[in-house]
């Protein structure tokens, strides 16, 4: 079946939450409580901020008098640190287990609340040692090891402001974050485990600082034992940094506003460079613990297992803060999926007894290409919930999902949000009848809608711009040096109502649950990953050969969206397979594996509007085999 139709046949399919599941569930009746809080976002932000520590209380919940630069809890003093460590080492979570983590090649190491508090205390004691201030960025590029949670912790605690740059991306891309946040700091690995071989991220690093000399010291955490320069002066590592007496573990955790900065993470938009979204202290974690405790129902006993990487929103919100607020056990993963065989997830959930899998639909497709016999040689009787997120999931993963790996006891929450959306936005509850495909409805105190280019509300069944219409705690605040992008970006479009632009497009069907199709700006979807066309296209002419380049997204069943490049050469140059394998290679090593296209074409001319702009639409409709539509302001 293909993809449209299957998504038709999906609508009339309803699956019912199991009655074990709605009995435990924190909110058992969704439509009273979407109903309550719709009529008072702000009353209802309120009350969901009581369950946290504050230093002192707000003065105004919501403050709207500048609009799009929304505030949150006004004159309350308060530290994420605080609410994620130091309140529960007071506790019986103090010996709770905070972190299970499982290296590539199989080793493990625990740690309690207590023993996290303390190693997040030292590192911060060793940034503070640094001089690293209240408000100075520190960047952060590492794999999937317990040091980099620790590492986001210990920024927050002593009021520094993390920037975490993926580590599967590139020397340039790191550059230019480092760049932009002016980050004198700099936290990394010597390498990182990936299908059983090693990522050079300190290598990368170096060059990286090569460009963007702004870092003054390097902190290397050990992990492979491969071999890497280290600068003196410039580079320590981070065991040594650990042992010395300024890593004492006594850490006085920094107050702070809760409007200030908590963290950059940079992100793919329409034009230009990834711009840095920007997170603050006290909306975000009010938003992001409430989100988490509901959709997928915390609870003490649970070992939560969010897959994705802690450089990824995802990760930030769901792998480090907010399971940390809500006082529970997280587990951690740092290598493939396959590695070394397929079941290697699912024998990972029996050893572990992990309760709740949220993961991402490329992740899912990837894994049922192998087939049922993977998951079936183990026990996944452990689960009661899952997840989706990242893109939307299509109707046949999804049935996969729910019967390989759920057993059709298992919701799955299929959640809709974004980096700037700080936590998840449209997104069933464990008691909500779910769709396989659709997001299902907005979280209490979200009001979203599908509308059309006035702002009007669209019919039902038809497809629109969505947007959001009120201010929520966990929204980014800005642009990070570039206010006036973050009005451009998202609320120009609509500024005379207000309304949030997602940069997606969906629709609402008859019964209110909304189906996200995907994005209508120049951003890609490649395996869940965000890329901005120009990005791709500044990789690629960055290589002597290429006068210009356009990159669009092709629909692909594995995963999700592929790249494909059209490139002008400049004279001399012969497009060949032996330039296509080079191109290739360039965008890998200077944007990173993620950037690199499926598919690269040697053009003589790109399609443009009269003001020279590249017409992406007519070459993918092109690509695709359909009729390229009104091109009438297309270049003569
Ligand atoms: C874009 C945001 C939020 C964490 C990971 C992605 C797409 C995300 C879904 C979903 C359909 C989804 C949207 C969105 N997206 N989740 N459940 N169903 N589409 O964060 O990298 O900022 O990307 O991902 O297109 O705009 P991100």
């Amino acid at each position: 079946m293909d993809r449209e139709s299957d998504i038709l046949a999906a609508e009339s399919e309803l699956y019912l939450p199991p009655a074990e599941v709605v009995a435990q569930a924190y909110i058992k009746d969704y439509d009273e409580v979407y109903e309550k809080a719709v009529q008072d976002p702000a009353a209802f932000w309120a009350e969901r901020a009581q369950t946290l520590d504050w230093y002192e209380p707000w003065e105004t919940v919501l403050d709207k008098s500048n609009p799009p630069f929304y505030k949150w809890f006004v004159g309350a003093k308060t530290n994420i640190a605080h609410n994620s460590l130091d309140r529960h080492v007071k506790t019986w979570r103090k010996n709770k287990l905070a972190l299970i983590w499982e290296g590539e090649p199989g080793d493990q190491r625990t740690f309690s609340y207590y023993r996290l508090w303390q190693e997040t205390c030292k590192f911060a004691n060793v940034l503070r040692s640094m001089g690293v201030k209240k408000g100075d960025r520190v960047t952060i590029y590492m794999g999937r090891v317990p040091e980099l949670p620790i590492a986001m912790l210990a920024c927050a605690k002593i009021g520094a402001v993390h920037s975490v740059v993926y580590g599967g991306f590139s020397e340039q891309a790191l550059a230019d974050r480092i760049e932009d946040a002016q980050s004198r700091v700099l936290i990394t690995q010597d390498g990182a485990w990936l299908r059983g071989k090693t990522v050079a991220l300190k290598k990368t690093a170096d060059e990286a600082i090569h460009r963007s000399p702004v870092v003054e010291h390097v902190i290397v955490v050990r992990r492979t034992g491969q071999d890497v320069y280290m600068e003196p002066g410039r580079d320590f590592w981070y065991d040594e940094l650990m042992t010395l007496p300024i890593a004492s573990p006594n850490c006085q955790t920094e107050v702070m506003d809760a409007e200030d900065p908590l963290f950059i993470l940079y992100t793919s938009g329409t034009t230009g460079k990834p711009k840095g979204l920007l997170h603050t202290h006290g909306g975000y974690q009010v938003y992001t613990s409430t989100t988490l405790q509901w959709v997928f129902d915390l609870k003490e006993e649970d070992r939560w297992w969010c897959a994705a990487d802690p450089g990824w929103i995802t990760g930030h919100s769901y792998i480090v803060y907010a399971p940390l607020i809500l006082g529970a056990t997280s587990f951690m993963y740092e290598g493939a999926p396959t590695h070394p065989y397929p079941n290697r997830w699912w024998k990972m959930i029996e050893n572990y007894g992990i309760t709740v899998l949220y993961t991402a639909p490329t992740a899912i497709r990837g894994l049922m290409r192998f087939g049922d016999a993977w998951p079936n040689r183990h026990d996944l009787s452990s689960l009661r919930l899952l997840g989706s997120v990242g893109e939307p999931i299509n109707p046949e993963a999804w049935r996969w999902y729910h019967r390989a790996i759920g057993k059709e006891k298992c919701p799955i929450m299929d959640t809709w949000w974004q980096t700037e959306t700080g936590g998840f936005m449209i997104t069933p509850l464990p008691s909500v009848p779910l769709k396989p495909g659709s997001a299902t409805r907005p979280f209490p105190g979200i009001e979203a809608d599908v509308v059309d280019e006035e702002g009007e509300p669209v019919a039902a069944n038809e497809d629109g711009y969505l947007i959001v219409k009120h201010p929520w705690p966990g929204m980014a605040r800005t642009v990070y040096g570039d206010p006036d992008r973050y009005i451009d970006q998202y609320w120009r479009r609509f500024q005379e109502k207000g309304y949030y632009l997602t940069g997606d497009s969906a629709r609402k069907d008859d019964d209110g649950y909304f189906w996200v199709i995907g994005r209508i700006d120049d951003v890609i979807k490649v395996s869940g990953y965000r890329l901005g066309t120009a990005e791709i296209e500044s990789a690629l002419v960055s290589h002597e050969a290429v006068a210009e380049a356009a990159a669009i997204g092709i629909p692909d069943e594995l995963r999700g969206n592929v790249i494909w490049a059209y490139c002008i050469l400049r004279s001399g140059y012969e497009g060949n397979e032996r330039l296509i394998d080079q191109l290739k290679d360039h965008v890998r090593h200077e944007t990173g594996p993620i950037a690199v296209p499926a598919k690269i074409e040697f053009v003589n001319s790109l399609p443009k509007t009269r003001s020279g702009k590249i017409m992406r639409r007519v070459l993918k409709a092109q690509a695709l085999g359909q009729d390229v539509g009104d091109i009438s302001t297309l270049e003569a």
